[in-house]
């Protein structure tokens, strides 16, 4: 399966903080938005992720994520010259997608929980058709809406609607077979000039081959596009690092317990950043196994 981080869009809830720079790159606690995203991928058992984004802010996440070898991984980049919608990522991503399955996450959506792995790997195993998130919430009406039977059976999918038939939300992780591409190209865009999300989710939905996967107690989504969900984000994802002692999504940390880089790999990239808290977490995790051993 390939990986696609979308991370570009203009960020307009969060201005002025972002007129400069992308929202993905902003820290949420120490770390940059877009290392979550990449995290999704990378607990999926993806290691070829393309991030798509803006002119303007394609080079920055290039000189913050290099070609992902450091990690074991690749990075690929391809930009989106305006945010004309998040279906759009399979346009652009079409050459790096290939014939193969792939997954879409957006590059400021978070996800935790003791769940979120085996969701993930379920998710991830997909070869026929489209599987989307459904997350109760209070303010549906902001998002894309699944419509659900008594059997948990896709109905319906509905964009921002005024009136939403049902409290489920879509979050920003979609997992798609690999005729993702052919689909968003015939794509016709919507009244506001966008490529729109469900609108090839309602591709799959009229196949009958839409299946959804139900976020329960065990894990939780946070979309941090305003100041104040970033905020609370970060002191989410600090409250967790302190109290568990271990971090939510880190990137290097993930990539070495998968193998893809070794001990000493893992204890350069920490010397990089050994005058921060997230280096000496890094390097403590090569101490603990010492330990251990
Ligand atoms: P949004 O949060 O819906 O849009 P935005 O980031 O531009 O923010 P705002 O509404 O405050 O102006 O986008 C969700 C994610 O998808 C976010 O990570 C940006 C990304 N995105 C793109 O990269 N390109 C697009 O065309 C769209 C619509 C979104």
């Amino acid at each position: 399966m390939r990986g696609i981080v979308l991370a570009g869009g203009t960020g307009s809830r969060m201005w002025p903080a972002t007129l400069a720079i992308s929202k993905q790159l902003i820290p949420v606690y120490d770390r940059p938005m877009i290392y979550y995203s990449i995290c999704m991928h990378l607990m999926s058992g993806i290691r070829d992720i393309l991030i798509i984004s803006t002119p303007q802010d394609t080079p920055r996440f290039q000189q913050l994520l290099g070609d992902g070898s450091r990690w074991g991984i690749s990075f690929s980049y391809a930009v989106q010259p305006e945010p004309q919608g998040v279906a759009e990522a399979f346009v652009i991503g079409s050459e790096f997608v290939g014939n193969h399955s792939s997954s879409l996450a957006l590059g400021d959506n978070i996800f935790y929980g003791r769940g979120l792995r085996s969701l993930l790997q379920k998710a991830s195993a997909l070869d026929k058709g489209a599987k989307v998130l459904a997350c109760p919430v209070d303010n549906p009406g902001q998002y894309g809406v699944v419509v659900l039977d008594k059997d948990g059976v896709v109905r319906e999918i509905e964009e921002k609607p005024d009136i939403p038939r049902s409290d489920y939300a879509i979050p920003g992780l979609y997992f798609y077979d690999s005729t993702v591409c052919e689909k968003a190209r015939s794509i016709n865009c919507s009244s506001r000039g966008e490529w729109e999300i469900t609108a090839l989710n309602r591709i799959y939905l009229d196949e009958g081959r839409l299946s959804v996967e139900i976020l329960e107690d065990n894990v939780a989504w946070v979309d941090a596009g305003t100041p104040e969900a970033l905020l609370d984000a970060s002191r989410l994802v600090e409250r967790i690092d302190r109290h568990s002692g271990a971090k939510l999504c880190c990137p290097e940390e993930i990539c070495w317990e998968l193998g893809y880089i070794d001990s000493m790999q893992l204890e350069t990239l920490a010397g990089q950043l050994r005058k921060s808290r997230y280096g000496r977490y890094l390097l403590a995790l090569l101490h603990d196994t010492c330990a251990e051993t």
